[in-house]
């Protein structure tokens, strides 16, 4: 199984900023057949870098795509859309959830990215007060069900899950980053693996990738890494240096 390590850029980087962090850190990365490198820009940014960009070392995804694949839908992009730039698309990032997006869309946007051979990242995990409440294993195990109700076993062999802890992700809100310890987190990959096997049986866990995701750099990425059933890692604010990025870039390569 290729690892994976994606960088979720978020609402950063205008595509001339883009243009120069994509530059730098390909000087940085040397192709890896075992490790898969994927940017997920702002949808403005990735027109731009899928023209420059040197495919032997990365690929693009997106952060977001609407569930129809075109309409009256002003302000959003479609997943047919993404054709030849994106490999990859987000689907179900806490922030999105957090601005409203529900179960039912999110399971419909995951069946869009599979309509339109685009790779889905699910995104699930649970808040603080979820965590607090002893919540943590329902929270990822009904997030994950709502969201491949649409899809088959062939569809969801190619997915990829990112548990995600929102207690864990870099908010930028003033509090250090939360890094969770493996014995925090373990419990989710172990319930991904049999919630998919559960429903769609041994086809459903096929090819399935498990990403980590909250806090994730450089001196805390290689203990993730190194955990049974993760596969790769989910990278939000140390993705946006091009060095921190490249080190865990290089940590994943060296364990693949
Ligand atoms: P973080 O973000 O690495 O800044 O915590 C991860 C994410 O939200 O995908």
């Amino acid at each position: 199984m290729k690892r994976l390590i994606a960088a979720n850029w978020k609402m950063n980087l205008a595509p001339h900023e883009a243009g120069l962090l994509v530059r730098r850190l390909e000087t940085k990365l040397a192709p890896h057949p075992q490790t898969e490198v994927v940017i997920c820009p702002p949808a403005i940014d990735i027109f731009p870098l899928a023209k420059d960009l040197d495919r032997t070392k990365l690929k693009l995804g997106a952060q977001n795509i609407h569930f129809a694949d075109d309409g009256p839908y002003t302000g959003e992009i479609s997943a047919p859309m993404l054709k030849g730039l994106a490999d990859y698309v987000l689907v179900g990032h806490s922030e999105r959830r957090a601005m409203g997006e529900d179960d039912k869309t999110i399971a419909k946007k995951l069946a869009a990215a599979v309509r339109n051979n685009l790779t889905p990242i699910l995104c699930v995990g649970e808040t603080l007060t979820e965590r607090q409440h002893n919540l943590s294993h329902k929270v990822v195990v009904d997030q994950l069900t709502a969201a491949v109700h649409e899809l088959t076993a062939a569809d969801v062999s190619s997915l990829v899950v990112a548990y995600e802890p929102v207690w864990s992700i870099d908010h930028h809100d003033g509090h250090a980053p939360v890094h969770a310890t493996p014995d925090e987190i373990r419990f989710a990959f172990t319930a991904i693996r049999t919630t998919l096997e559960e429903l769609f049986g041994e086809e459903g866990i096929g090819n399935l990738r498990q990403l980590y995701g909250g806090s994730a750099d450089p001196d805390h990425c290689r203990a993730y890494l190194e955990m049974p059933h993760v596969d790769g890692l989910l990278v939000g604010t140390a993705s946006l240096n091009y060095e921190s990025f490249a080190k865990i870039v290089k940590t994943a390569q060296s364990l693949a």
